[in-house]
C-alpha cells in the first residue's frame, strides 16, 4: 500500500473533516474524536454474532471504567431493524439510569448502526454517539453520512434521522471473520462506487490493504455528495443508484437476500429500464453489465418476485420518482420518472 495514502491530501482531509479515522480499536477513547467528549457513561450496542467473535477485545478498552460502562447486545438482521428492537435498548437505557451525557458507541454492521443511530438521535433529544463498524458494507457506507434507518410495515427504512456520530473507527481487523457472502454484500457497494465514480475497484480484492485504501476512496465519494446535499434532497440522490428496485427486492425475498445483492440487481434492472426509456445508452448497460461480472456477481432472469410486492420509493413527488441513472461510467443523473412508467416497465419484467 501507499503509505501516504491516508496521509496526504484531499482524502486524509475528507475523512478528518468528517472524523473518520483508520486506526485500531483501542484507540477509540484516545486517539479520535471521542477523546474530547466528557460523559458519565458508556453503552456499548454490540452485534451478537459480533460479541461472539471478538468479546476479550471489544471489552478490555473498557475494563478500567468500571460500571460507567454498559454492553447490549444485538440480535442483528435485517427483520429485527425495527422500532420493537429500538424500544428494547431505549428500555436498557432507561432501566441502567443512563442519562443524556453518555455516549453509545455501534459495534457492528449497517443494521447495529442504524439501530444505534436512530436510538442515540432520539434518547433525551440526542446521546453522543461513535460507530465502529465491522462489516464491509458499514465501513463502505452504513456508517458514513449521518443517516439510520428501521424499517416498517414492509417499507426499508421507512424510519429515520439525519444524526452525525462524533467519531467513525475503521479497524478492517474486523473483516478477518466477515464470511464471504456479507464480504460480497460490502462489494456491492464498492460496485455502485466504482460506477458513480468511475474508478475500478473490481482488482482490489485479493488484497487487505488495497480493499483498505478502496474503502478509504469509497468514503470519500460518498461524503462529496453528503457534503453537497445533507438532507437528501437532490444531488445525494445518485448514491441510491439500484436502491429503488434493490430495495423491493430485498422486501420481496423476505430479506433473504443480502443488501448487496439486492443493490448489485437494482443497478443492472433500473439501467435496463434505463435503456428501454433511451435514458441510458446501450453501450453503458454493457458496460454495467461487464462491470457486475468483473465484481462476480450473479443475476436474477427476472423480476417475477416483485410481482404482489409494493414499489415504494422515498424519492417520490406527485407521480414522479427521481431516480440515478448512468448515462456513463462515470456519469450518474438523477431523472424523474413517471411512477406509472416504472411500475409497467417492472410488471413486463416478471
Ligand atoms: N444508513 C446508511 O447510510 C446505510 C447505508 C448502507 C446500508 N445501510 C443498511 O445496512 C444494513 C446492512 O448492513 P450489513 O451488511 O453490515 O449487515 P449486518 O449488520 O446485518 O451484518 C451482516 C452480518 O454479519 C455479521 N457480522 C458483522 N460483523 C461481523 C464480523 N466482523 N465478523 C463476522 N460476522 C460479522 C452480523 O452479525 C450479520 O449477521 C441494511 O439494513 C442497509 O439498509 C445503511
Ligand atoms: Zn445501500
Amino acid at each position: 500500500m501507499d503509505s501516504n495514502f491516508f496521509g496526504e491530501g484531499s482524502i486524509k482531509d475528507t475523512l478528518a473533516k468528517h472524523n473518520v479515522y483508520f486506526l485500531p480499536y483501542e484507540e477509540l477513547l484516545t486517539s479520535t474524536s471521542v477523546s474530547k467528549l466528557t460523559f458519565n457513561q458508556i453503552v456499548l450496542v454490540i452485534d451478537q454474532n459480533v460479541f461472539g467473535l471478538w468479546q476479550n477485545r471489544l471489552i478490555a478498552p473498557f475494563r478500567a471504567l468500571g460500571d460507567r460502562v454498559r454492553t447490549f447486545i444485538l440480535r442483528c438482521d435485517e427483520r429485527s431493524k425495527t422500532m420493537e428492537t429500538a424500544c428494547r435498548l431505549y428500555d436498557f437505557l432507561v432501566a441502567n439510569a443512563i442519562t443524556k451525557n453518555c455516549l453509545l458507541i455501534s459495534i457492528g454492521g449497517g443494521i447495529t448502526s442504524d439501530i444505534c443511530g436512530f436510538v442515540a438521535s432520539t434518547y433525551l433529544r440526542g446521546a453522543h454517539y461513535a460507530i465502529v463498524p465491522t462489516t464491509l458494507m458499514g465501513m463502505v457506507d452504513a456508517g458514513i453520512g449521518g443517516k439510520n434507518g428501521l424499517n416498517f410495515n414492509n417499507r426499508k427504512n421507512a424510519i429515520g434521522t439525519f444524526y452525525n456520530p462524533t467519531a467513525v473507527l475503521i479497524d478492517t481487523d474486523f473483516l478477518k471473520t466477515l464470511n464471504q457472502r456479507e464480504f460480497s454484500s460490502g462489494k456491492g457497494e464498492i460496485l455502485k462506487y466504482s460506477l458513480i465514480s468511475g474508478n475500478d475497484y473490481s482488482g482490489v480484492f485479493n488484497s487487505t490493504s488495497a480493499v483498505k485504501e478502496a474503502i478509504a476512496s469509497c468514503i470519500t465519494i460518498k461524503l462529496s455528495y453528503v457534503d453537497k446535499d445533507y438532507y437528501d434532497n437532490n444531488i445525494r440522490h445518485i448514491l441510491n443508484l439500484g436502491h429503488t428496485i434493490g430495495h423491493s427486492l430485498e422486501t420481496a425475498f423476505g430479506y433473504s437476500i443480502t443488501h448487496g445483492e439486492a443493490v448489485v440487481n437494482g443497478i443492472y434492472f433500473e439501467t435496463k429500464l434505463g435503456c428501454d426509456y433511451g435514458i441510458v445508452p446501450n453501450y453503458t448497460f454493457n458496460n454495467v453489465y461487464n462491470a457486475i461480472q468483473r465484481f462476480g456477481f450473479r443475476l436474477l432472469p427476472n423480476l417475477n418476485v416483485l410481482k404482489n410486492v409494493p414499489i415504494f420509493d422515498k424519492k417520490q413527488e406527485g407521480d414522479d420518482i427521481y431516480m440515478p441513472f448512468l448515462i456513463n461510467i462515470g456519469d450518474c443523473r438523477v431523472v424523474s420518472i413517471q411512477r406509472n412508467t416504472l411500475l409497467g416497465w417492472i410488471s413486463n419484467s416478471r
